[in-house]
């Protein structure tokens, strides 16, 4: 019988202008140097929104790229979610703001908050409603200005972030192929959660607690544990649903928050190094925009072609964490 899948017809990112390098920071006051952060993150330079590039700025632009690859117009979209933890406001929500401002004036549109594995919850959750007839086109956006949320005087964070937006377009398509593995579209994805380490990657502030914005804190070195040792579960749940093996990948997207978690993830899973997107040296990490931002970089400079095997995966507070499999 024939199934409905989510396939990816187009995607797109934005930047803001201003960039600032590692030396950069050094010289504006952050204890830090060039190398440390190379060293321990593979991080070259990251991008600052100005003040009236808030998120749902970023993310406008951002979806707009992904609607003129796709070759479709904002009327064609009838679900939009934006992957946000740095929402313009409290409410209403940064998706709506964003399908206002492409012009949409049907369907519907929801932020959803899972830090730095937003983007692949958005995925997996996009695919359910297009899989399931409750949408037909969705905006699937990552937009973040962490710049906002980061506490400047506190170097072990603030060189670790920036801005940035990421977007994709799905579409719900009947596969040609009886859904298996070798049709284009999401074959499969994986999400987790576990609460208890909130105290390690987290924000002290929020509209019901301090009513302020707050900053983000952080115990890196617990992160990176974390990270490396128990976030490939979910990359193995996915292999075992789809039969595939690190061998198939054609491309290996992660979150792109430090090389070093990256490449060591990479190797415990036995994904080749020449499989892996990193982006991070040119954005640090933008949280949610990051996977968005790494995959249409690679599909932008040709990596990425219809019919490749892309695997996405993060890890955000909470901690939340994720992957999906998508046949491009
Ligand atoms: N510049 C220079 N020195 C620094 C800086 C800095 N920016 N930050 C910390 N240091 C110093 C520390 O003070 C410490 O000095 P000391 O030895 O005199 O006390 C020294 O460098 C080592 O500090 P550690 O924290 O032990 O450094 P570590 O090797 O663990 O690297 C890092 C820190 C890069 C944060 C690492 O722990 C890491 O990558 N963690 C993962 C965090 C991460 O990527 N989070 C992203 C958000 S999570 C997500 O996206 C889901």
């Amino acid at each position: 019988m024939a199934q409905e899948r989510s396939v990816v017809v187009g995607c797109g990112a934005y930047l803001p202008e201003t960039i600032v390098t590692n030396t950069q920071l050094a010289e504006r006051g952050v204890e830090t140097s060039d190398e440390w952060i190379i060293q321990r993150t593979g991080i070259r330079q990251r991008h600052i929104a100005q003040a009236h590039e808030t998120t749902s700025v970023l993310g406008t632009r951002a979806a707009q790229a992904a609607l003129a690859d796709a070759g479709l117009s904002p009327a064609d979209i009838d679900l939009v979610i934006c992957a946000t933890s740095t929402p313009d406001h409290t409410f209403p929500s940064t998706a709506t703001q964003i399908q206002a401002a492409l012009g949409i004036e049907g369907g519907f549109a929801f932020d959803l908050q899972a830090v730095c594995a937003g983007f692949v919850y958005a995925v997996a959750t996009a695919d359910r409603y297009l899989r399931t007839g409750g949408a037909k086109r969705a905006l699937v956006i990552g937009a973040e200005t962490f710049s906002r949320i980061l506490d400047w005087e506190d170097r072990t964070t603030c060189v670790l972030f920036g801005d940035g937006a990421g977007a994709i377009v799905l579409e719900a398509r009947e596969s040609p192929d009886q859904g298996t593995r070798a049709d284009r579209g999401v074959l499969a994805s994986c999400l987790r959660s576990d609460g208890r380490h909130r105290a390690k990657l987290y924000v002290d502030g929020g509209p019901g607690s301090t009513g302020t914005t707050g900053k983000l804190r952080m115990e890196g070195r617990e992160v990176f544990r974390f990270a490396v040792g128990s976030v490939t579960d979910v990359i193995e749940e996915v292999f075992r649903a789809t039969g595939t093996t690190a061998e198939d990948l054609s491309w290996f997207v992660p979150h792109q928050a430090n090389r070093r978690i990256i490449e060591a993830s990479a190797d415990k899973l036995g994904i080749a190094r020449e499989k892996v997107v990193l982006t991070v040296d040119r954005h640090g990490n933008t949280s949610a925009a990051s996977i968005p931002l790494a995959l249409n970089a690679a599909r932008r400079d040709g990596r990425i072609r219809e019919g490749d095997l892309v695997m996405i995966e993060a890890i955000g507070g909470g901690f939340t964490w994720g992957a999906a499999l998508i046949r491009w």
